[in-house]
């Protein structure tokens, strides 16, 4: 390498470093252009280390298409429990945006809040005070029926304990949200072999769920959670009940959604390991937010 180039790489070098040290100094995520230069940094850094959770579906080698539209915006979010104990501050004012496109994981300890943020991004909560602007729209300018509406159109949910019909079968389930989405039988049929086979079910249609193992019905509960094709899907601690062995299976899934199908995810977990996954992490400790930036696996987040 002459001189000049490498005068060029340690200028660049020098640029990265200051971009990542500016960054860290953003507690929320005001900066998205810096965000996403790094994330695609960190992408081309890291690309041999990332985990090829499944030979088949593996962790695809192109980044995240994050696009220019914010589709999930919160500011100054509070959220308070009134009980007879008195009232718990569990949401202390939060903010920060999701552009389309992005996959995010929101970390922290037990009962840092972590849940009731989803449960109001994915408006099955209200929160006390401020601001939620889901798609552009504040959720406070929809009726209840509107906000059911919403919740199964736009938004997908995974949950830690998977949440399916034991004694139907895995088409059936994967239906379910067709039904109260009033999509005609013969097209909810086919979607739901789809969106099987996508999670490459498909030798399993008629088996019931009860049958099958941990991971792959969390595997069902992503198609179920394709039915109504949402743009996002939020996933509560997803891999939470999984043994380590089909924790990878299951989250290469949520990497084809994003990097595939333009799904934008929001996934909540204890583990770095889970988090490592995504492209950018949310800090939650005690109500408040502690860091937003570029996901790294080698990063141990103290959220113990
Ligand atoms: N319905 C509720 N009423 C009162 N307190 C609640 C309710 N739901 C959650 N909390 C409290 O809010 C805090 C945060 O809970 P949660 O959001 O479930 O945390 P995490 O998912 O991070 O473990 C906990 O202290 C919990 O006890
Ligand atoms: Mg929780």
């Amino acid at each position: 390498m002459d001189e000049k180039s490498v005068k060029n790489t340690s200028e660049k070098n020098k640029q990265l470093n200051n971009n990542v040290q500016v960054y860290d100094q953003v507690n929320c995520q005001k900066d998205l252009a810096t965000h996403r230069t790094l994330c695609a940094y960190q992408k081309s850094m890291t690309t041999d280390t990332m985990l090829a959770a499944d030979s088949k579906v593996a962790r695809s080698s192109f980044g995240p298409q994050v696009k220019d539209k914010v589709v999930i915006e919160v500011k100054d979010l509070v959220k308070t429990y009134y009980g007879q104990a008195g009232e718990t501050r569990v949401l202390k004012g939060i903010n920060f945006t999701v552009h389309e496109g992005e996959f995010v994981s929101i970390m922290g300890p037990s009962g840092s809040g972590k849940s009731t943020l989803m449960h109001i991004l994915g408006v099955l909560d209200t929160p006390t005070s401020g601001l939620y602007r889901l798609d552009g729209i504040d959720i406070k300018d929809y009726s209840e029926d509107e906000l059911a509406a919403v919740r199964g159109r736009k938004i997908g949910f995974v949950f830690q304990a998977f949440n399916l019909l034991a004694q139907k079968t895995v088409l059936e389930n994967v239906m379910l949200p067709g039904i109260y989405g009033k999509i005609p039988m013969r097209q909810r049929q086919d979607k739901a072999r789809e969106l099987v086979g996508l999670v490459r079910l498909d030798n399993r249609c008629d088996h019931l769920a009860c049958q099958l193992s941990g991971g792959q019905q969390q595997r069902v509960a992503i198609a179920r959670s394709l039915m109504m094709d949402p743009a996002i899907v939020l996933a509560d601690e997803p891999t939470g009940n999984l043994p380590t062995d089909q924790t990878d299976e299951v989250l290469s899934f949520f990497t084809k959604l994003n990097r595939e199908h333009g799904k934008t995810i929001v996934i909540i977990t204890h583990e770095p390991a889970v988090a490592s996954y995504s492209d950018r992490t949310i800090v939650l400790r005690d109500g408040v937010i502690t860091k937003d930036g570029p996901a790294n696996k080698d990063i141990h987040y103290d959220t113990n």
